[in-house]
């Protein structure tokens, strides 16, 4: 029989391939096997990020934030000193051996240079800088790839991967750039990096820039996720120029002339899955065991490097915390978009935003790529995609690996997809304010989820409309210009399932109506980055007007907060109707 958690998957990987009828069917509560004994509530809410900034009632940490650029302390000389370097210089595309960077000059932005937009929050409470400092020419020709820092030695990273199922070969950092770590005041070391500051030995084909488009999406929804309370790269500029860029956005051949762009990105560590199946391919197993190590000191400081299975405990974090991020993606629908293993951090956060999406509609089906036809990376596909990528790490680990431990990790990986739907089973229930667990807990979420996607709810407002809506309102069935709600309550069987959840509520003794909606308003964002909201953020950044992300990057600094200036935006409301008509663009 289904456990509640399969079922709650199938109800997010099944589109459409069942009736409501079937659904009632799935579990019945006398069945044992529904019952599972996890006991972890309000996960998520804990998951938030403290809204930390370094300000304080004297103003004294505001004046020990660094004004001159000259005083940031980048560094590269561990990346250096840790790994052999590529022997050939120069940035022409190359086949690259035995090293794990490349030095590579940045190609500095042309053009009339202008900040489109900094994060206050990545700039002061990371970088420990005066924000006042990104409106100089400094920070302009800095943050562009026009000014190195001193002690900054930038590199481009070589890394492979598995493209869409397939193994690609020598892919690397084709327009990043990374500038050396910094360690912050709070003692945390953070890896910079430009993207679209130029070619690299890895630009292939490319011509190493990145457009006005890609990028503001990049800043946005780094910075959303953040704020939403998911591990990611975070964003601390972007800059924007005339410098003309030629991109063919739906591969059709009908290019267009784009502006290029450069955002300085951060994050612990820019290592991938594909960082270290090239180098297990292609035979440099020392090299494989030296970047393990480095990766397993600098960053999983809880694994203790003298044990005989340190490879294999690394390998069973990456795969609980892959499982663990991949979960909090389903909570806020949240589609990568582009799942390759050189896009999965060996740190499990989120990197690399390209085709992204936010599901509107609840559909398990949704891609945000519109050119991936097969929906190999639909939303509701990332689970299974996630397996797919750890089976590559584990095939690039097994050179470093005893039989022994390659059949443990086997075993580890068997495990994957139950913590997956454990974790999605917590985050659901919290979306849905239960407390403890009960054996229909599963049953009751599938059954919505199955609801939303016959009536084409939208995911994000559903979860928050029900998170507004009092107990009593939910009984007389009175909700009040709450759009998405009304959607749902078209369905049939909206009142045998609007029984049940109230009754699973009544049943929470120490819990009151107000605690439940508050605990469901800090896991249920009312404004995610919905496309339409970035493409009219993105058109007026080409006109070189950045009010609007600015307002949309600070709206979504607070995702879980009804702020005036959104509601009057129409952030919470129904899409408007040329939304969609859109095609995400893959130009980036
Ligand atoms: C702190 O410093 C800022 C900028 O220097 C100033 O605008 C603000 O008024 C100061 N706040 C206090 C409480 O002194
Ligand atoms: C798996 O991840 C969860 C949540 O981050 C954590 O509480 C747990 O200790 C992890 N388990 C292992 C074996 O790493
Ligand atoms: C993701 O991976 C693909 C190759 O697998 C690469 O071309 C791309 O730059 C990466 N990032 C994004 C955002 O697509
Ligand atoms: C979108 O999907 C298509 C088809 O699988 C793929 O060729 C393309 O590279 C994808 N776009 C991006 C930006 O990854
Ligand atoms: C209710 O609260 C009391 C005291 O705070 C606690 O002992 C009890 O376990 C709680 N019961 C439930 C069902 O949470």
């Amino acid at each position: 029989m289904w456990s509640p958690n399969q079922m709650l998957v199938l109800a997010l990987v099944a589109a459409s391939s069942f009736t409501s009828v079937h659904v009632l069917e799935f579990c019945q509560s006398t069945d044992r096997d529904c019952h599972s004994d996890d006991n972890h509530d309000n996960m998520a809410s804990n998951s938030q990020p403290s809204l930390h900034t370094v300000k304080s009632r004297w103003n004294v940490s505001v004046s020990n934030l660094i004004k001159d650029l000259e005083q940031l302390k980048v560094s590269s000389k561990k990346l250096i000193e840790a790994f052999p370097i590529d022997e050939v210089n120069g940035n022409f595309a190359r086949s690259v051996k035995n090293c794990i960077f490349s030095k590579s000059i940045p190609t500095p932005l042309r053009g009339p240079l202008r900040l489109a937009a900094a994060s206050k929050d990545v700039i002061e409470g990371i970088l420990d800088l005066d924000v006042a400092l990104t409106h100089t020419n400094d920070f302009l020709h800095f943050a562009s790839g026009d000014k190195l820092l001193s002690g900054s030695v930038p590199l481009a990273h070589r890394y492979g991967g598995h493209q869409f199922g397939y193994w690609a070969g020598q892919l690397g950092d084709g327009r990043a750039h990374s500038l050396g770590q910094y360690t912050n005041r709070k003692g945390e070391v953070w890896e910079l990096q430009l993207k679209g500051s130029g070619k690299t030995p890895y630009s292939r084909s490319g011509d190493g820039r990145a457009v006005i488009r890609s990028s503001v999406r990049e800043f946005l929804c780094s910075e959303a996720m953040h704020f939403l309370g998911i591990p990611t790269s975070r964003a601390a500029s972007l800059i924007v120029s005339d410098e003309p860029v030629i991109r063919d956005t739906f591969y059709n051949g009908n290019v267009k002339t784009e502006k290029g762009a450069v955002v300085l990105r951060l994050a612990k560590s820019w290592f991938r899955i594909g960082s270290l199946e090239i180098l297990s391919r292609s035979g440099e197993i020392d090299l494989l065991r030296k970047l393990l190590n480095f990766v397993i000191d600098e960053h999983f400081s809880s694994i203790n490097s003298d044990d005989p299975d340190t490879y294999l405990v690394f390998y069973s974090t990456v795969v609980n915390e892959t499982a663990n991020l991949i979960a909090q993606w389903m909570s806020v629908g949240f589609a990568h978009g582009v799942c390759n293993t050189d896009n999965f951090s060996l740190l499990s956060i989120t990197i690399d935003y390209g085709p992204f999406g936010f599901m509107e509609a609840y559909d398990p089906g949704f891609v945000p790529n519109t050119s991936d036809d097969e929906g190999r990376y639909s939303v509701g596909a990332q689970a299974n995609v996630g397996l797919f990528n750890l089976e590559k790490l584990l095939n690039a680990l097994s050179p470093v690996l005893s039989k022994h431990q390659q059949n443990q990790a086997q075993s580890i990986l068997k495990g994957y997809t139950n913590i997956n739907q454990m974790r999605i089973h917590q985050h659901f229930k919290a979306k849905l304010g239960l407390l403890g667990e009960e054996e229909d807990d599963g049953y009751l979420i599938a059954f919505l989820l199955k609801m939303m996607e016959d009536t084409q709810s939208d995911f994000t407002m559903t979860f928050r409309q029900l998170s507004e809506v009092s107990a009593q309102q939910l009984h007389n069935r009175k909700f009040p210009q709450m759009w998405a709600l009304e959607d749902l309550s078209s369905h049939k069987l909206f009142s045998d399932w609007l029984s049940m959840f109230l009754l699973r509520l009544s049943r929470q003794l120490n819990d009151s109506d107000l605690q439940r909606q508050h605990r469901m308003k800090n896991v249920n964002p009312r404004y995610v980055l919905r496309n339409w909201m970035a493409e009219s953020a993105i058109s007026k950044v080409e006109m070189k007007d950045f009010s609007e992300m600015e307002l949309l990057h600070h709206i979504l600094s607070h995702p879980y907060v009804t702020q005036e200036t959104a509601e009057e935006l129409g952030y919470a409301a129904r899409p408007p109707l040329w939304a969609k008509r859109l095609k995400v663009s893959c130009s980036s």
